[in-house]
Parts: C-alpha cells; structure tokens; sequence
C-alpha cells in the first residue's frame, strides 16, 4: 500500500454498494484496505468526507439509479466542498469521463479492475481539493482502460491482479461467520448482450495457492461459510507451472518456486504441480480445511460443465446442494444469437445429470426475456425449459441493450417494452408456482440453516429502513432478545424463523412449518422438541 492519506482527524467514509455479489466483494475489500488506513465507516452520507459509489452497469437501470444519486449530490458538494466524491466499479470504468464530463462534482474514479488504487486516489483529491479549492479540479482516475499500469510483466500483472485481494483485512471480512473469495476475474465469453468482459476485463484465475490460503485464514478469523465467485467458475483453470499476464495470457514460468515448502520436507504445498480444475479446487478447499462449514460457488456457465465436479460435490457432504445456473432463453435459436455455445438438449442434459448426481440440490436461473428478435413462440420454448428444470427460483430480466456491446451494434432493440413486460409477468407467474411447490415439500421437514443475519421483517421494525441493500453481517445491538432472523439451507432456501441474534454465522436445524414462493418459515428444532 503506497498511499497515506494526510489526516489531522479521522475522516469518514459512506460507502454504497450496486448490483452483483462481486461488488459486494470488491466493496468489502475497499473498506478493508481504508479501515487500516484510520478511515471510519459511516452509515449516512450526510456526514461522509468521502462518498463512494460502487456501480454495477449490467442494465442500464442499475446506471440510472447512481446517475440520479450523483445528481443529487451535486448541491450537497457546493455546501461541503471538503466532501469526496468516487464513482467505483463498471460504471466508472465504462462511462467514466462521460460521467465527470455531466457531473463535475465526481472527483475520482476507479474501475474494478484497480481497486486497489483508491486509497491513493483518495488522498490525491484531497490534496487537489486543498490546493485548488473555487477553481477547477480534475477527476482523479483509475481504469483498466488506461495504459499507464499495463505491463505484460509477470510481477505487474501479480501486482495489479492480486493486491487487493492479498491486502485483504480478515477481520472485516468476517461478517455473520461468511465470506466470499474470489476465484477468477473478468469474463471471456461475450455474450453478446453483456457489458462485463468490457468493464472487468479479460478472464484470469487466481493462483489456486492464494486462494486455499486465502479461505484458510478467514476460517481462522470464524468464518463458517465460503463462496467462491467468478463469472464462470466451472471454467476455473490454473496451471500452477505457467504464469499469467495482465491480459490473461498464459506464459511458461521457467524455474518459478511456487510455494516456500517445496523441496524443504515441509508439509507438502497444497497446489504444487500440474493444471488445477474447479473440481479439484473445490476438493482441497472442502477437504484440507475441515472447520468450515459449507462451501458455495457462483456463478457457473451451462457449457462444459463436468460430471468432475458434480462428483466432488456428490462426495463432500459439507459443499452445498445448490447450483445456480443461468439458462438465459429456451429458445436455440436465441442462444445462438446470444452467443451462450450450449443448446436447449444440452442444457436439459447437464440438468439430468445435476438430478443423478445430486438429487437433493436446487438449482436456481437467470432468463432474459424480450432480447432482440424474441418471438411469442421462443417465450413459449422458454416456459417450456423453466416447467422442465424445475429451479427453485429465476432472476427474469428485461433484456436492456448496453453501449459497445456485439447486442447493440447487430440487432435493433425490436421488442416493445410492454412485451417484454408481459413475457416477464408470465415467466415471473410460472416460477411461482413452482418454487410454491418445491418449498411445500420442505414442510414438516427438519432442515440444517446457516444463520445469515436478523430478516428483513426486524430490520424494518428497528427502523434500519436505509439498508435494503446487503443483508449479511448487520447483528443490531436492539435484536439481541428473541428476534426474526433469516437464513439458507444448503441448496439456498431462504428461511425465517424466531431465535436470538447470538445464532447468526452458526448452522442450526429448523424445523419447517409454512411455505410461501421464496421463503420458508419454521421454529428450531429444538423448540419444536421441547414443546412436544
Ligand atoms: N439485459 C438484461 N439482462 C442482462 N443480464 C446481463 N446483461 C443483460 C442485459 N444487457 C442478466 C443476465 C445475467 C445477469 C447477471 O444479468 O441474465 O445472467
Ligand atoms: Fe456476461 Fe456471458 Fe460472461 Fe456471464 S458468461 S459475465 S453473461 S459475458
């Protein structure tokens, strides 16, 4: 860490989080990185010294929210002009200097791919903002668009890829005992409606070393729960005698001592030879760390999804029976046009061995509908998919065009809206009766929970109304009695159930008494025990 911010007293930051849990993790790693730098973390803007927005640029309608957002703080910098404004994540690396451009009031910006730079870039708009105060200050930037740290160097690349997560503050991480741990950056694939390999960057996968000992130490701090994120994990690959360069190539490693134990007769290293698959990452994790709990993963891609990994989790009981994998469309033809190289027949085929080789696991989707072209009959091939998987639940989307995407430039955005409203509306109402239907199954069943946090339900009763965004870790000193807490089962049913915050991070059985579409609701078990 190169930057020292020159306090006098201790500023504070309010930071807010948009869009996927990638952003979750990235915010989590931000606040870390500040906290050991003396910054103190508020939770109303109004007091901040510096306000950061984390952006997600998906669909445009998450980019209108931060839009409206910093308009609105356009006055409040004119009162407060001591006060920081940063725009982080996929919006600042896509329309960055559009957006400094409208709004002079954003004073850094920072993509996801450089996080690691906003202390720094903290410190040089203060800085700017005492020397040039009244006059024309320009933005503070870092994107992975820009050159300047660009190197095909193995010690760059290492440098700009993994000090975030490397300067990881544990202790910040350990919210409500879970954690998630990043695999793989960035994404290859292009989809052609998506915004992601342009605003992450091309797909690199951690050394599987920096990720085992990454998952080690959080279980140490007390984290029970493990996910494990990337856009397409199941294509997670390492090649422990190779290197990677910034852009994601890999290069042959001559003489590289890959781990300090090597030929000493230490303990033997955990990933020492030889290509890495997702199945065998997941078989070290599960199997040298046995003090954690569960283990998760998302996101994973339909195409080249291996019965390797399907076993692996077959054979480790403490990986969870969930899978979440996004289908997209039903319909061949728009796959095709969506560029996701699976058909309808193989992604039916990977859902039949999912069934074979794990029975007991939910599987979750995500479908856009009204993507260019969509006709009444890819809707109804699509209905049909969703009747036939069976998800427990499918995040629909209104397909959205997004700027420089292949979508955008080939095909007319040619679905009226209210269509694709209504093609929402009836994929949304046929999900719901099946999630109904497999949560009904679940009732009088006895079920292990891992205790996230206190529901929404007592969040809202304690007046915490502002923070509908991140569930996890918030353990309010006002619910320490008998409260509502809420949590997942290992295939990621949300549960609710009456029990004392002590219980959040902890695994506990609930016995389950009533089902609605997205949520189960029960009493412990051992309550339930008691009262026969
Ligand atoms: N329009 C609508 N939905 C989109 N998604 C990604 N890009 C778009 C877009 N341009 C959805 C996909 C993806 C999820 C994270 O967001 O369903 O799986
Ligand atoms: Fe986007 Fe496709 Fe990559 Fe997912 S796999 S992040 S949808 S390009």
């Amino acid at each position: 860490m190169t930057a020292t911010p020159e306090m006098t007293d201790t500023k504070t930051v309010y930071l807010k989080t948009f869009g996927c849990q990638m952003n979750v993790l990235d915010s989590d790693l931000v606040q870390g990185q500040l906290e050991a730098m003396g910054y103190r973390f508020v939770d109303e803007w109004e007091t901040a010294d510096v306000i950061l927005y984390n952006t997600c640029s998906v669909r445009e309608h998450a980019e209108n929210k931060v839009w409206s957002r910093v308009g609105e703080l356009k006055s409040h910098k004119t009162k407060n002009p001591h006060v920081i404004l940063g725009i982080l994540g996929c919006m600042a690396e896509r329309d960055g200097k559009d957006m400094v451009r409208k709004h002079p009031q954003v004073d850094l910006l920072c993509g996801p791919g450089e996080l690691d730079q906003v202390p720094l870039l903290i410190d040089n708009a203060m800085k700017t903002n005492l020397e040039d105060r009244g006059g024309v200050r320009n933005a503070k930037i870092a994107l992975q668009g820009n050159t300047h740290r660009r190197s095909a160097t193995y010690s760059a690349a290492a440098d700009t890829l993994e000090n975030l997560d490397l300067s990881r503050s544990f202790s910040a991480s350990n919210h409500g005992g879970a954690a998630y741990v990043r695999i793989t950056r960035g994404c290859n694939k292009f989809c052609t409606y998506c915004v992601v390999p342009n605003t992450r960057g091309r797909e690199v996968h951690r050394h599987p070393d920096h990720i085992f000992e990454e998952c080690k130490k959080l279980v140490e701090q007390g984290v029970r729960e493990i996910t494990l994120l990337g856009q397409t994990v199941n294509h997670y690959h390492y090649d422990v005698n190779e290197t990677v360069t910034i852009e994601g190539v890999h290069q042959p490693q001559v003489g590289q001592i890959l781990s300090p134990n090597r030929g000493t007769g230490g303990p033997s290293p955990v990933f020492s030879d030889g290509v890495v698959s997702f199945a065998d990452l997941l078989a070290r994790i599960h199997d040298d760390i046995p003090e954690l709990e569960r283990l998760r993963f998302i996101t994973s891609l339909p195409r080249d999804f291996g019965n390797d990994i399907l076993q692996v989790i077959k054979d480790r009981p403490r990986i969870c029976r969930y899978l979440h994998l996004p289908v997209q469309s039903g319909s061949n033809r728009l796959l095709k046009l969506m560029n996701r190289g699976y058909t309808v027949e193989e992604f039916k085929d990977l859902i039949d061995r999912v069934r074979e080789y794990l029975p007991d696991a939910e599987l979750a989707t995500d479908i856009i509908v009204g993507f260019p072209t969509e006709t009444d009959e890819d809707q109804a091939e699509t209905a049909e998919l969703l009747r036939y998987c069976r998800f427990k639940n499918s995040f629909i989307f209104k397909y959205s065009p997004r700027p420089d995407t292949v979508a955008i430039t080939r095909f007319d955005d040619d679905v009226a809206n209210d269509v694709k409203k209504f093609r929402n509306n009836e994929l949304l109402g046929i999900q719901a009766e099946i999630s109904q239907e497999i949560h009904d199954g679940y009732v009088g069943k006895t079920v292990p929970v891992f205790v996230e946090s206190v529901s929404m339900k007592t969040k809202k009763a304690a007046g915490n109304l502002a923070d509908t965004s991140v569930t996890l870790g918030w353990a309010p000193e006002v619910a320490k009695e008998v409260t509502q807490l809420a949590g997942r089962t290992t295939g990621d049913l949300i549960v609710c159930f009456d029990g004392s915050a002590d219980l959040i991070g902890q695994t506990i059985d609930v016995e389950i008494e009533k089902a609605a579409p997205l949520t189960l609701f029960g009493k412990l078990a051992e309550v339930a025990k008691t009262c026969e």
